[in-house]
């Protein structure tokens, strides 16, 4: 953290997104303050605590409306404020069409290999523009009175925002970092928009992924679509004067909020599993916004096989599913939803006897405090993601087993399983890899659980958020 604010130096932080980390809530009559899941907010709240500065995000949660001052800021979180958060509000229709259309409908499936085709409508892009405007003038405002302002664009809903601000302040200093994966350019060709989007992204001076290989499909995107020199040494890109360095960042979590010394372990299990009202000896946990990304009725299938192919361990072992229901407004991730429930209830009435069930899912929102004792207990934790940016779940959980223990499942396509090479890996398309992963991670011996466990913790112990942010702020101010 102290690394940070010396790059930071007197310099305040801006940073914009659309998910806002704080949503209020109605709840009968009262107003509820809640942290949406997802990686993004789970990543960066930690920063802003640390730095201050202010986040501008889509106020989403607007039960609060009537209530907060003339410029919608408000300083949060409530318990312990400690940075501004200013609401920029859409209306219905822009919602509809900014978020879940070009967005979410558009460029969330270009950019996933999951074979869910994308659609793209003019109307919907033609929102898209509009709100990108009202995210880039509500950063202006705040920012009129600073010099060189530093300023951290956030993911796909918000690609053309860098130019519209470098356009207006050339001396802003402007990071866009890119949360899900890039395709190659045959791919991202199919977004009748796609010059559009990169001109808008290239107003940045540092493009930010997760990973070089999504880098290196960016540079290629770029070659491909626009007139630039492009410097593939030091991957940067140059276009009418501007020029853009394009670098992974690794993203991470806050070690330290995870790491709290669990006294006893055993106990905790026992009540846990007593809570849930089932028969286990072994928990296996997931935890995830629903969507069809992540790879949630592949994980249940490898259960199911697993229960099949050992069935020494009908009875003895259950798996607990967290499942945030997310952008349910689009069909795709209803059907998702339907199926992944008709799955689990399937293989539980397949399996079930007495108190004992193969699949407990927990579906609704869970704050993380209800979730990291499951991480802290479980015997491992699975992440089957058919394709993902990083995926923080995965890093989640090992910053959870202060007690080594613990095995992580973890996709080959998500992004931190380039990094977290200790972690069984499997492909979530071979039920039969997954099957044979959960056995083999239940049956490991505890001193390579241990040593792989203390590896990867020591690498996201020193590899966590506060590192991506110097990181990135660093290459930042010298470029
Ligand atoms: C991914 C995206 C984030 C997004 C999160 C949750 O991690 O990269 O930008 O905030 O999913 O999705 P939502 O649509 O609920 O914001």
């Amino acid at each position: 953290k102290e690394f940070i604010r010396i790059e930071l130096g007197d310099k305040k932080l801006f940073l914009l997104s659309n998910r806002e980390p704080y949503m209020h809530i109605k709840e009968g009559e009262n107003i509820k303050c809640v942290v949406p899941a997802g990686g993004l907010v789970t990543a960066l709240d930690p920063v802003m605590k640390a730095c201050d500065g202010v986040w501008i995000a889509h106020g989403a949660g607007d039960a609060d409306r009537e209530v907060v001052d003339r410029e919608d800021k408000i300083r949060v979180p409530p318990e312990k404020p400690s940075y501004t958060l200013k609401r920029v509000w859409l209306t219905k229709e822009e919602e509809k069409k900014y978020y879940y259309g070009f967005s979410n409908e558009g460029l969330w499936p270009l950019c996933h290999i999951t074979y869910v085709r994308p659609v793209f409508r003019k109307e919907d892009w033609i929102e898209y523009q509009r709100v990108n405007e009202k995210f880039a003038n509500a950063l202006l405002d705040e920012i009129k009175d600073e010099d060189s302002p530093l300023v951290l664009v956030q993911d796909y809903h918000l690609a053309l925002v860098p130019l519209l601000i470098k356009q207006k302040r050339p001396d802003a200093k402007i990071a866009l970092f890119w949360h899900i994966p890039w395709p190659n350019p045959e791919v991202f060709g199919i977004c009748p928009w796609a010059r559009e989007i990169l001109i808008g992204m290239l107003g940045a001076d540092l493009i930010g992924f997760h990973i070089q290989f999504y880098c290196n499909n960016f540079l290629d995107t770029v070659d491909r679509f626009l007139e630039s020199k492009i410097d593939w040494e030091h991957f940067s890109i140059e276009r009418r004067g501007q020029i853009t360095t394009v670098k992974p960042f690794p993203i991470s979590v806050s070690f330290e909020d995870f790491s709290d010394n669990v006294e006893n372990k055993a106990k905790l299990k026992v009540k846990l599993i007593k809570e849930l009202g089932i028969k286990a000896e072994y928990i296996g946990v997931g935890v995830d916004r629903i969507d069809y990304t992540k790879g949630i009725l592949e994980r249940f299938l490898g259960i199911e096989r697993f229960l099949e192919k050992y069935p020494q361990f009908i009875g003895k072992f259950s798996f607990v599913q967290f499942g945030s229901p997310s952008r349910t407004h689009i069909k795709q991730y209803r059907e998702i939803m339907d199926a992944v429930e008709e799955v689990a209830d399937r293989i539980n009435w397949k399996f079930q006897s007495n108190n004992y069930k193969p699949i407990v899912f927990l579906k609704g929102y869970h704050p993380h405090s209800k979730i990291i004792p499951f991480y802290k207990i479980a015997d491992l934790c699975m992440v089957t993601s058919l394709h993902d940016g990083m995926n923080l779940v995965a890093k989640e959980f090992i910053a959870s087993r202060e007690d080594e223990s613990g095995v992580l499942i973890l996709s080959q396509f998500a992004g931190a399983s380039r990094e977290l090479k200790d972690a069984v890996i499997i492909n979530p398309y071979d039920i039969e890899s997954i099957a044979d992963a959960i056995y083999d991670a239940l049956t490991m011996d505890e001193d390579e659980k241990m040593e792989r466990m203390r590896k990867m913790r020591s690498f996201i112990q020193e590899r966590n958020i506060y590192r991506w942010t110097r990181d990135l702020i660093a290459s930042l101010v010298r470029l």
